[in-house]
């Protein structure tokens, strides 16, 4: 543990860095063929409204967001990367709703290689769509879903000499696994009694799961945190799969039924049938983990409250903050567990959920085909007034 806390001062990128930082933990890479941006070392905050918000004593936030590109695939995305140019691959892929895109980008502009993407035609954050482009990626939207980019993917790079990307590949999770590392090394190696972390494709939190198993197999931490995962009501397939397996003696024969057609506004967790769901079984098995759910209108006003912590986060982070409230009310948290959630990607990714929610004019179409108008409860009203100084002083109530 020692040499993981002076390499925190080491001038070395590789050292630096959040994630190789932990390399005796990692699959084996020669030094020179690392590909770094120096990720992790993500700040722990302290989010007292949102503690209150949710009735919680106190809760904190690791912020993946404030990863290189913005969210927490860097974590993957560097050992990914790493292993592509292992295997002297030249060019990469994956689908992506937005953020896998973002950091596999800029990640193989670093290395070097060319990158393919396949996004979901008009179904991405800006924010994310904009990072792809920048770094110079191929990007392909195909006229479907996430799944049906995943699909497509899988198939081009089963025919092709293109290294897929996705959290299928098994280099990604080991990466991402060191949140797990680096949150306990910045917590003394003491660990909560809980993590929360919204799930997609699910390989998120198969990996944080991992990680503490390793810690605990190795006897560096006393306890296994339960690892709480929060779907988006409308891409919830694991949330269902869930109940069936509360209800039930044993997993035998359980298989995840894909929800087709999968809706919500946080776009980057807007998957039907995620890849990973096995993996994340086993986490939460684990961990004696559990699954919620929680609705359009409690995740826009989760981030708003995340927002007035002045933290912010993009949709789909906020999932954690909402799906904890949610937990404490049904009386399956208590206020002072020691709870960390997980936020996944930066406030500045999805700018135009948040001025929408702001202005009121955030909403989306039911699984009916009506459109329901998000109630803006915690909003930030904000005025348009004349440029005259007698105008402003009384829009300022001066
Ligand atoms: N939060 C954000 C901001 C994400 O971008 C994602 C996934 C998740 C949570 C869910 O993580 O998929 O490991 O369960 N984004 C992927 C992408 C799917 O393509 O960027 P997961």
């Amino acid at each position: 543990m020692s040499v993981w806390d002076w390499r925190r001062a080491s001038p070395e990128a590789i050292d630096q860095s959040g994630v190789w930082r932990f390399r005796e933990l990692l699959p084996e890479a020669d030094e020179s063929e690392v590909v770094t941006m120096i990720e992790g070392n993500t700040q722990i905050w302290d989010a007292p409204r949102c503690a209150e918000y949710a009735g919680m004593n106190r809760l904190s936030f690791k912020h993946l967001g404030m990863n290189p590109t913005g969210s927490f695939k860097d974590l993957g995305m560097t050992t990914g990367i790493t292993q592509a140019r292992r295997l002297g691959a030249t060019s990469v892929a994956c689908a992506s709703t937005g953020n896998t895109s973002a950091s596999m980008a800029a990640y193989a502009a670093r290395a070097g290689m060319k990158a393919f993407v396949f996004i979901p035609a008009g179904q991405i954050a800006l924010g994310k769509l904009s990072q792809a482009l920048d770094y110079g990626a191929v990007v392909l939207q195909i006229e479907g879903d996430f799944d049906d980019a995943m699909r497509l993917a899988q198939e081009v790079a089963d025919d092709s000499p293109l290294y897929l990307l996705n959290s299928v590949n098994p280099f990604r999770l080991e990466g991402q696994k060191t949140i797990a590392f680096e949150l306990m090394q910045q917590r003394g190696w003491r660990a909560p009694d809980r993590v929360v972390v919204p799930g997609g494709n699910l390989g998120n939190s198969s990996a944080i799961a991992k990680g503490f198993h390793e810690l605990m197999e190795r006897g560096v931490i006393e306890k296994m945190p339960k690892i709480t995962i929060i779907q988006a009501e409308g891409a919830n397939p694991l949330y269902q799969m869930w109940l069936q397996y509360r209800d039930r003696e044993g997993a035998d024969g359980l298989t995840l039924e894909p929800v087709a057609g999968a809706s919500t506004l946080a776009t980057a967790i807007k998957i039907g049938n995620p890849v990973s769901w096995p993996k994340a079984m086993r986490g939460l098995r684990w961990s004696d983990g559990e699954v919620e759910q929680v609705t359009e209108q409690e995740i826009a006003d989760a981030k708003a409250m995340i927002g007035r912590d002045g933290i912010g986060c993009e949709p789909a982070s906020a999932v954690t903050l909402a799906g904890i409230r949610k937990i404490i009310a049904a009386d399956r948290l208590k206020p002072d567990e020691d709870v960390v959630a997980i936020l996944t990607g930066h406030v500045l990714k999805d700018p135009d959920y948040t001025v929408n929610y702001h202005a009121g004019t955030l909403s989306f179409t039911n699984k009916g085909g009506e459109k329901v108008v998000i109630e803006s409860r915690y909003a930030n009203a904000f005025a348009r007034v004349p440029a005259e100084r007698g105008a402003i002083m009384r829009a300022l109530g001066l």
